[in-house]
């Protein structure tokens, strides 16, 4: 989400202000791509064989995928760790908002530092979040000693930011910013594969989750502008003058290349891993 999130506003900074639009963006994502991530949490489901009574969001955000998890599993408890209170205040409030506050909980930590206490977790999920970390073989080293042995970590990234444009100006316009992007946003994920693996996981599966959404959801429009102004924030000086042109008039209220005049559709890729902990 990315990870997807790689170009979210002013992403990896720590202040308040940006942690909030990384927390509107996520809260859009969810509203966009919500169906999408119930076909993400059947595979999980089905890949973690044992129905899990305990279950750990790592890096949740503001609770998108923790609430999917609580209503996938619904005798299941969640505990949402993340190390921005913003993030935590805001999924404490949609739980209660879904009446899974008694299920969830939330825990604030700082995975750099370590894994905080968990139980003993059947099944611990981690999306857009562990490129975030700087030692993600040590997490992952830690998460596989929590589990419980037979349990499932879920690995999920996104392939960038979303695609949105439908036509064809549109879509060659996003994939001169996404270019441009690559290697530039910080840390684009690897083959979690072989990392799972050295850590002492089992990996059971990996698979490729499209998404296309179209039409366009009605939160769509405000999803382009978010992408659309981050392009435009971080890519001045990196794009051609017309591309940067381009990007405005997407963005101005009364042009009629506007973003509330195009036709929209959703459109990424989301990898998952499952991998056990034999
Ligand atoms: C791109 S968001 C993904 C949120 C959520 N998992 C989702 O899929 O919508 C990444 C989240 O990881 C959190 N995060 C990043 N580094 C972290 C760390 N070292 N410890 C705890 N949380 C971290 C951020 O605060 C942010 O909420």
């Amino acid at each position: 989400m990315e990870a997807h999130h790689h170009a979210h506003p002013d992403h990896g900074q720590h202040h308040h202000g940006d942690e909030s639009a990384l927390a509107d963006l996520l809260d859009l994502d969810a509203e966009v791509l919500g169906p999408f991530l119930d076909e993400l949490t059947a595979w999980v489901a089905e890949q973690s064989g044992r129905t899990p009574r305990t279950v750990a969001d790592l890096g949740a955000g503001t609770g998108t995928g923790t609430l999917a998890l609580a209503r996938r599993f619904p005798s299941a408890e969640i505990v949402a760790v993340d190390r921005s209170p913003v993030m935590l205040d805001r999924l404490r409030a949609a739980a209660r908002g879904q009446g899974l506050e008694e299920r969830v909980r939330v825990l604030q930590a700082d995975l750099d530092a370590a894994l905080p206490p968990l139980g003993t977790p059947d099944l611990v999920w981690a999306a857009a979040s562990l490129h975030h970390v700087e030692n993600p073989a040590r997490l992952l080293g830690e998460v596989h000693a929590a589990l419980r042995p037979g349990g499932l970590l879920a690995v999920v990234e996104m392939d960038g930011m979303p695609r949105l444009l439908a036509d064809e100006a549109g879509a060659t316009l996003e994939a001169r910013c996404r270019e441009a992007l690559a290697g530039s946003g910080p840390d684009p994920y690897p083959d979690w594969g072989p990392v799972l693996a050295a850590a002492g996981f089992e990996v059971a599966a990996r698979r490729d989750f499209p998404i296309e959404v179209r039409p366009a959801p009605p939160g769509a429009v405000r999803y382009a502008r978010t992408v659309l102004s981050g392009y435009r924030s971080r890519l001045a000086g990196r794009l051609a003058e017309g591309d940067l042109a381009a990007l405005d008039r997407l963005l101005s209220a009364d042009s009629p290349e506007s973003v509330r005049h195009r036709e929209l559709v959703v459109r990424g890729t989301r990898t998952a891993w499952a991998a056990r902990r034999p």
